[in-house]
């Protein structure tokens, strides 16, 4: 069957852009009816507003966020102070296993690996939370340890109960996965709430997210090059500009320090000071992110009336979206006379138009809640999903609590799980992938592929599939660890098999062309065309051109699905308008078809039919001489072809003569 690299890159680099990875959820189409819609309700447990982190408590750091977490040991030497309380003996000791273990996976060192499991159990079984996480890691993998699935869970389950977020993200995928949806509404729902206030801009908020490292069977080298060593001479050309007065490179640079992007790590202050200079220089976007930063006092303290200021003058500079900071503090009553949210309503109305996602979320807000103006919860539906549509998390993180709590909504966990796990899933625990991404561009493929499986644990489909490819690509070099010393080939390959096979789960369209074709072709596992379609089907979900070729021919021949040559027809066509490479397969597979169509049941057919049987016999030879990549299936179509074409030659031929004869005949 065809196979080419079809995915183009929609993510071009532009020297001074500051988020080439913008919010790449999936666009999410939220498909409800008017029948899901229930009038009745009562919005109590709905959270108000947290636009700007609440007032009364102060800006958690991530530390506070994401106890245990593994990112102190990848921070520069400088500024580790005070990171990671290592006073205690058992603290010290879980993060000398950790770290061993990391740096195990970079060398490839088994003993030291060893070594780092020994020390992360000592400190489990001495009840250390964050240690029982790794444990359940390393169960998990079956690094180190003996791979046991019940064990992880129990080990992540105590974690979580001490307070570990990773663990309770992999516990709410675990249960998520087995269909225990109340379970794993409950712990997304929490964790989804710690993300939602953790986001330092309320334009850009998620930064993080994990970049997919391969495309297809390829390096995904487009995407890769905007993070390469190079990248960090544009920083230094950036500054460069900054220190000789541009605004634009000021605002840039405060950027990249308040986020942590482009390989710095986030210094607060130092963006603050940025923001400062290219304010008195009028910059607008720096006065409308220094507002928001005095509002959520980040890096300076908190001043409601500074933020006021900042945003107004940002909003007079056509800063549409400032006048969703200002219309935020009139719904509070922060920096300025008391709340009115006649005043509120109208900031949010004048940003929504210029299409906000943040106002059309707050305006949502004040529709479900009623505040000061009548509750119509079908408004603020209308507005929570014109802003998920938006990708704006905050409003997923809404809907999603409508169909949890059914308030609005006809409840729904399942769904709810889905929407609170795309939020879950940019908490402060998704910043472990830039160092997984990091680690990957410096060439340490094995503590890559390590913090990708750690991620890959707590659900993640981008780091599933990139530690599978990561094992894959480069499995056979000694990075891979198994129970005992280094993978054995069997091992690596049930590793990754499990990791594709997760990422295929969760919809991923590569997988999904990996594992149909291990049914197609009976690869490792019993052959089973049933099961092929039904991955192919997921992958063709995804405009996969090779899964419509691949559906094609199995509805053609009646493969795991009912024969049906119109339909047979239809996919090869779709095939084509998908991927114009397909152009020479889907011609040899159409000449095929209309011989199946025209010629049911001639030897022809029984031909064709017969080449795929014959074909391993002349495999080898094939692959190896005469189409290095191309697939098998080619060349039985191309005889298939030559047969047309034979067929169509011998019509002409006796049509030829037959005119010839009459002719000769009038003569
Ligand atoms: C570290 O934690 C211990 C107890 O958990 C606490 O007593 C101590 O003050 C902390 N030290 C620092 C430097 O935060
Ligand atoms: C807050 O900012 C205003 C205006 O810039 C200033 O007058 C005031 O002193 C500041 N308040 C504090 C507590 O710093
Ligand atoms: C609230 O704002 C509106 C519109 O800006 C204004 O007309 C009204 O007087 C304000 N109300 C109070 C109490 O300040
Ligand atoms: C807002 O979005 C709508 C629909 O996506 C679009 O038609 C409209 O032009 C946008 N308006 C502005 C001001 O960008
Ligand atoms: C094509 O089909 C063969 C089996 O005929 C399969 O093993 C292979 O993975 C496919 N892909 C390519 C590029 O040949």
């Amino acid at each position: 069957m065809m196979r080419s690299a079809i995915l183009k890159l929609l993510v071009p680099l532009i020297v001074l852009s500051l988020f080439p990875l913008s919010f790449t959820v999936q666009p999410y189409i939220i498909v409800l009816t008017g029948e899901d819609f229930k009038q009745s309700f009562s919005s109590d447990d709905f959270p108000d507003w947290d636009e700007f982190g609440d007032s009364g408590s102060t800006h958690k750091s991530e530390n506070e966020l994401d106890p245990g977490s593994w990112k102190p040991l990848f921070k520069p030497a400088s500024d580790a102070t005070g990171s990671s309380n290592t006073s205690t003996a058992l603290e010290a000791l879980y993060f000398s296993g950790v770290s061993k273990m990391v740096s195990a996976a970079s060398y490839g060192d088994s003993r030291l690996m060893e070594e780092a499991a020994a020390e992360i159990g000592n400190a489990a079984s001495e009840g250390h939370a964050h240690a029982r996480s790794v444990l359940g890691f390393l169960h998990g993998m079956g690094l180190m340890k003996q791979r046991n699935k019940a064990k992880s869970f129990m080990y992540h389950h105590f974690a979580a109960e001490g307070g570990n977020t990773q663990s309770k993200m992999a516990l709410a995928y675990s249960y998520a996965h087995q269909e225990r949806y109340e379970k794993a509404v409950e712990i997304y729902a929490k964790l989804a709430d710690v993300a939602v206030k953790s986001f330092l801009v309320s334009k850009y908020p998620p930064v993080n997210e994990p970049v997919r490292i391969h495309i297809g069977a390829e390096e995904n080298e487009e995407v890769l090059m905007s993070f390469r060593g190079e990248d960090a001479e544009k920083v230094q050309i950036l500054k460069l500009l900054a220190q000789k007065g541009n605004a634009e490179a000021m605002y840039t640079i405060g950027m990249f320090y308040y986020l942590g992007l482009r390989g710095l790590w986030p210094d607060h202050a130092k963006a603050v000071s940025w923001f400062l200079k290219a304010v008195e220089k009028r910059e607008p976007r720096s006065m409308e992110v220094l507002g928001e930063i005095y509002a959520r006092g980040v890096g300076v303290e908190r001043n409601y009336t500074k933020a006021l200021e900042l945003l107004t003058l940002a909003s007079r500079q056509q800063i549409h979206s400032a006048y969703n900071g200002i219309g935020y503090l009139y719904v509070k009553g922060y920096g300025v006379d008391g709340k009115n949210y006649t005043k509120a309503r109208e900031c949010f109305m004048k940003a929504a138009n210029k299409n906000d996602s943040s106002a059309q979320y707050n305006l949502g807000v004040m529709y479900l809640k009623g505040i000061g103006i009548e509750k119509n919860l079908w408004t603020a539906y209308e507005y929570f999903k014109k802003a998920a549509n938006a990708a704006e998390p905050k409003a997923f993180y809404q809907l999603a609590k409508m169909l949890q709590t059914g308030v609005g909504l006809k409840k729904n966990l399942q769904e709810a799980t889905r929407l609170y796990k795309v939020i879950a899933e940019l908490g402060p625990w998704t910043s472990l992938s830039r160092c997984a991404l990091e680690s990957y561009l410096k060439g340490d493929v094995g503590k890559a592929f390590l913090l990708y499986a750690r991620m890959a644990e707590l659900g993640y489909e981008v780091a599933q599939s990139n530690a599978a490819w990561i094992l894959n690509k480069y499995g056979k070099r000694s990075m891979c660890m198994g129970e005992s010393k280094l993978c054995t080939d069997a091992e690596r390959h049930r590793l990754e098999n499990s990791l594709w096979w997760q990422a295929f789960e969760q919809g991923n369209e590569h997988a999904a062309m990996l594992i149909g074709d291990a049914y197609y072709y009976g690869q490792g596992i019993e052959r089973d065309y049933h099961r092929a379609a039904t991955a192919y089907m997921l992958a063709k979900e995804k405009s996969n051109a090779q899964a419509m070729f691949n559906l094609g021919y199995m509805y053609e021949r009646g493969q795991g699905l009912p024969i049906d040559l119109h339909l047979a027809k239809r996919y090869y066509d779709q095939a084509l308008e998908t991927d114009p490479n397909a152009k020479l397969p889907v011609t040899l597979a159409l000449a095929s078809l209309w011989i199946r169509m025209n010629y049911a049941n001639s030897f022809l057919v029984h031909l064709i039919d017969s080449l795929p049987g014959v074909f391993p016999k002349i495999k080898a030879w094939v692959e190896n001489v005469l189409l290095e990549k191309e697939n098998a299936t080619i060349l039985t179509l191309f005889a298939c072809l030559l047969a047309v074409l034979y067929l169509r030659e011998r019509h002409r031929r006796r049509a030829v003569s037959a005119t010839a004869q009459v002719a000769v005949r009038r003569s």
